[in-house]
């Protein structure tokens, strides 16, 4: 077993989550300022092998893994980040203004299935902040900024002040980023949550950040849905903006009966406010995937997030259309090292199914 499951793990799971969250940032914030620390992580880990380079709306990227939104939020370590393999990160959700988040506890283990139930409430420095610390340190590989409405009372979830939000940290933070995601369903307040169920509000948001202008490649961070008719739509809706490079899919609210809980006590899971990541919500993303891939094909890219802990899991990502895998609670069970055992792996697999490259297993499960 690997040093971090035997050694890290146990002391940070012994402390409150957000505590030990806390603690990770800070820790690799310090450590991402060293050159040595960043020499030192990228010869553990990297997995420098042409067969994983892609290209990933017209950025070439070493490998298609990266670390998903809300590790850091804040873009304090991008700098060790960008040193651990992956090939690409993407920080946030950030705001226009800062945002205090939703009161504690907010954050919870269920490690019987290796999974976290989040209800953060995107608390984040706000786009000025986060802009400043950009200009001090920049990661090694693509950085992706994901933006999401401002969670603060004091400013409702109605129009046009939501695109006006949106656009006021793509203004601030655009120049920064290699692509931009837009969080459009955070699970914080519901009024936050369900604005962008009426669709055409996509339409809208899109049509005032194409005023304002876009200057990088776009993705729309979906609330999830296995209701085919309003993927077609949004789909729809983003062929009209051509700045849309592609998808991804955020976790679901609550606790809906699609998640695949095995081990965790559903009483237990039912005190625990907000979204769960990790392992039981693989199936759903991936139905969700393969649906969206169906629609979108080639034309837009995918980006997928979650339960990936494994080549395997990663693998059948990008097998059901995912140009991009994503992982965030596989990295808090697993450690660093499962970046080099998935991209180690997927060299075996691309490697055994006969691709040259990661692009010929993009949606290959469909072929
Ligand atoms: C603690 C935590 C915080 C998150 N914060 C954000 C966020 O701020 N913005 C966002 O778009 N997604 C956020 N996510 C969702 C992740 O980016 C990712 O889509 C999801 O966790 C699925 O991947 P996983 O199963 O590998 O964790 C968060 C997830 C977790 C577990």
């Amino acid at each position: 077993m690997a040093f971090y499951e035997t050694a890290v793990r146990p002391l940070l799971f012994r402390l409150d989550p957000e505590r030990a969250h806390d603690l990770t940032v800070r820790a690799s914030e310090l450590a991402g300022r060293s050159a040595l620390a960043r020499r030192a992580a990228r010869r553990a880990l990297a997995v420098d092998d042409p067969r994983l380079r892609t290209t990933f709306a017209g950025l070439e990227l070493a490998n298609p893994l990266g670390l998903a939104a809300g590790f850091d939020k804040n873009g304090r370590a991008v700098g060790l980040l960008g040193a651990l393999g992956f090939g690409h990160v993407e920080i946030g959700s950030v705001s226009a203004w800062p945002s205090g988040g939703n009161p504690r506890p907010r954050l919870f283990r269920i490690p019987q299935d290796g999974g976290i139930v989040v209800s953060y409430g995107v608390p984040n420095d706000g786009a000025d902040a986060i802009r400043a610390r950009l200009d001090a340190a920049r990661p090694a590989v693509a950085l992706g900024i994901n933006l999401v409405k401002t969670n603060d009372p004091a400013r409702p979830a109605v129009e046009p002040d939501v695109y006006e939000d949106y656009a006021a940290s793509l203004a601030r933070l655009q120049d920064r980023a290699d692509y931009v995601a837009l969080n459009l369903s955070c699970p914080n307040s519901a009024a936050d949550r369900d604005f962008f169920d009426d669709l055409p509000r996509i339409d809208r948001l899109l049509a005032a950040l194409g005023e304002a202008g876009v200057r990088r490649p776009l993705f729309l961070k979906l609330k999830p849905t296995q209701d085919a008719g309003v993927l077609r739509e949004i789909v729809a809706i983003a062929d009209g903006h051509p700045f849309v490079s592609g998808f991804g899919i955020n976790l679901p609210a609550g606790k809906p009966d699609t998640l695949e809980i095995r081990s965790t006590p559903r009483d237990r899971l039912a005190a625990m406010p907000g979204a769960v990541g990790g392992p039981p919500v693989e199936a759903l993303v991936n139905d969700i995937l393969a649906t969206l891939y169906g629609i979108a094909g080639d034309r837009y890219a995918l980006v997928a997030a979650g339960g990936v802990a494994s080549a395997d899991g990663a693998y059948r990502k990008l097998q059901l259309g995912a140009s991009l895998v994503q992982l965030y609670t596989g990295l808090v069970y697993r450690g660093p090292r499962v970046i080099t055992e998935i991209l180690r792996g997927l060299v075996e697999r691309l490697e055994r199914d006969g691709h040259a490259t990661v692009a010929g297993a993009v949606g290959s499960a469909a072929r």
